[in-house]
């Protein structure tokens, strides 16, 4: 075989799907795994492609078989075995060489290795990878962040493997350092947000209406093919029409409802604060999980206070009107954390160029996301998602409707942690005047903080300083 383009490391489910998923593409690849036993295994699934992968023992030959300046693209744990990997690589590299890590790192490590490597003439990129194994095999979506150097050299790799929308590659360099990562962290933090929702309708459809899930199924399918169409629709579609195979019945009704999560959703709430922003639906779809995670305490709280819910009416017009309203407010506040890291760390990210590389192959594609792309390339005022025009007739049917679907479900005894979030931010967002005068004077009651005034005067106290 030629020369390989590419050294992968990390042959777990992300890392063989994408290593297959470039020698199919005809990438020229060589890998390497902590423990050779599996590379046999790997070389029988490759066989067809075997033209194109070589497999190495140890990482020492994979950084030997490499052409300078080499790609060395990592899909191990981002955690302690990535700083493991870069400390046993390092002193092998030369400069001008490239490191990938293109699992869910925290961005603040990405930017700690990005600087650590360059101090030795070194480029460490952090790509966000999104579409789950199906999509790394196949084409997934992925958010580079790291030098144009690197750019340049491994752009028609990751571009040869992407998935497509329309004929275009969804990747690209989205900027230094962290900027991919922390991009993909946001991804993530959306993801959250859609899941929680979809599954706050669903329990209210089942509960509160007595649907069946197959039932509530075809509404899904319905839906998913107008305006809300996407990825997560479709899946939660076919889980809803699962039967369980351990007795029968559908397999939702066999799964413990305590939901896990790795990290990135909560990444993002923690982000969002620290950046000056709040991003409530995101919150409240991570604090769903938390207090999921809290089985045993539900149980008891359940069984001391009653855990009775009313029936509901409502038409599923309605519901879809609001659900739409409810994802474009998920991804205004997904977009205004990133506009807030943009300029806080001076990435000058593209958000049309985003939403267009989420489009396809990624977890949270949906067709809003054209949309959503055309109104950041018209210039969406003051860069806000909601103040598009080409929003305002989801939110003219969509908004009363969330109010509606949001009054119901409360007086009803169903809790909407994401759906109720997004109602708040609305009606706070279009609000002149709101609440922080008073917390205002209350601040300067105690504390003697100061406040503006409304007549342009800035820093006084009130009378109980006089
Ligand atoms: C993706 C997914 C992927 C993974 C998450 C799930 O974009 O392909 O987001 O990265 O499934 O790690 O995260 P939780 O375990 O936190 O739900």
């Amino acid at each position: 075989m030629a020369e390989p383009q590419i050294g992968i490391c990390g042959l777990g489910t992300m890392g063989s799907a994408l290593a297959l998923n470039m020698a199919e593409k005809g990438v020229r690849i060589a890998v390497s795994n902590r423990s050779p036993e599996v590379l046999p295994a790997f070389l029988a699934k490759a066989a067809a492609f075997a033209d194109r992968v070589a497999a190495r023992d140890t990482l020492e030959a994979l950084i030997d078989a490499l052409p300078r300046p080499r790609l060395l693209l990592a899909m191990i744990p981002s955690t302690a075995p990535m700083d493991e990997l870069l400390d046993r690589v390092m002193p092998l590299l030369e400069p001008g060489d490239t490191v990938i890590d293109a699992g869910n790192a925290d961005f603040h490590d990405t930017r700690r290795r990005a600087e650590r490597l360059a101090g030795q003439g070194l480029h460490f990129v952090g790509m966000g990878v999104s579409g789950g194994e199906d999509g790394a095999r196949h084409g997934p979506s992925m958010m580079f962040g790291g030098s144009q150097e690197s750019w340049q050299v491994l752009k028609p790799v990751v571009e040869a493997v992407a998935a497509r929308f329309d004929g275009d590659p969804c990747v690209d360099r989205m900027g230094p350092d962290g900027a991919g990562h922390f991009v993909k962290t946001v991804h993530n933090g959306i993801e959250y947000a859609d899941m929680q929702m979809i599954a706050e309708v669903q329990d209210l459809l089942r509960h509160g209406t007595g649907r069946s899930p197959a039932g509530i199924a075809d509404i899904f399918a319905a839906w998913n093919a107008g305006p809300l169409g996407s990825y997560l629709f479709e899946i939660t579609e076919t889980v809803l029409r699962a039967e369980d195979s351990h007795g029968g019945g559908p397999v939702i009704d066999a799964i413990l409802d305590r939901a896990g999560q790795k990290g990135t959703g909560r990444w993002t709430a923690i982000e969002a604060v620290r950046l000056g922003q709040s991003a409530t639906m995101i919150e409240g779809a991570v604090a769903a999980r938390a207090w999921s995670a809290e089985k045993s305490l539900r149980d008891r709280a359940g069984a001391t206070f009653g855990s009775d819910r009313e029936p509901l009416d409502i038409d599923l017009g309605t519901l879809e009107s609001a659900l739409l309203a409810a994802r474009v407010l998920e991804y205004a506040q997904g977009f205004r954390i990133l506009a807030a890291a943009s300029q806080d760390y001076d990435w000058q990210l593209d958000f049309a160029r985003i939403a267009e590389i989420w489009r396809a192959g990624c977890i949270i594609r949906a067709k809003l996301l054209d949309d959503i792309a055309g109104a950041f390339r018209d210039g969406a005022p003051e860069g806000q998602l909601f103040l598009a025009p080409r929003f305002h007739h989801i939110f003219a049917d969509g908004i009363p409707a969330l109010r509606k679907l949001v009054s119901a479900a409360i007086a009803a005894g169903f809790p909407l942690p994401v759906l109720s979030s997004a109602l708040a931010f609305w009606d706070t967002m279009r609000q002149p005047r709101g609440t922080a005068a008073l917390i205002q004077a209350q601040r300067d009651f105690f504390g003697r903080h100061g406040f503006d005034r409304i007549d342009g005067q800035d820093h006084h106290h009130g009378p109980w300083w006089d």
